[in-house]
């Protein structure tokens, strides 16, 4: 599903406060002013939602148009990652799984 074993981060990049946050069950390192889509990817996570009748979605777009970012945040679906800040504490889900996966949007 997930591949979680790549680290993309430059360790020589000066980065905002350091927050917490919590992406399907796994605490993942964050920096304040960075988006969702932005710690995700650091983390190696590839697969933000699935789309019924395609497959798997991740970050597109990168600016807020295409919606194949959606995640769930602190219980809220479909929330876009690559347009949403971190915030420490923020419990965020990929939508994955049919039984799981968002409404598509209207
Ligand atoms: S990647 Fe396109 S809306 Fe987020």
């Amino acid at each position: 599903m997930h591949d979680h074993g790549i680290q993309l981060r430059i360790p020589s990049v000066n980065r905002g406060r350091k927050v917490r946050i919590r992406v399907d069950g796994r605490d993942l390192a964050a920096f304040k002013g960075e988006t969702i889509h932005a710690a995700m990817i650091a983390a190696g996570i590839q697969h933000f939602r699935h789309a019924p009748g395609s497959g798997p979605r991740g970050v597109f777009c990168g600016m807020g148009i295409c919606y194949d970012c959606m995640v769930r945040v602190n219980g809220k679906d479909n929330q876009r990652a690559c347009m949403t800040q971190v915030k420490d504490g923020m419990e965020i889900q990929t939508l994955i799984s049919k039984e799981t996966g968002p409404k598509e949007p209207r």
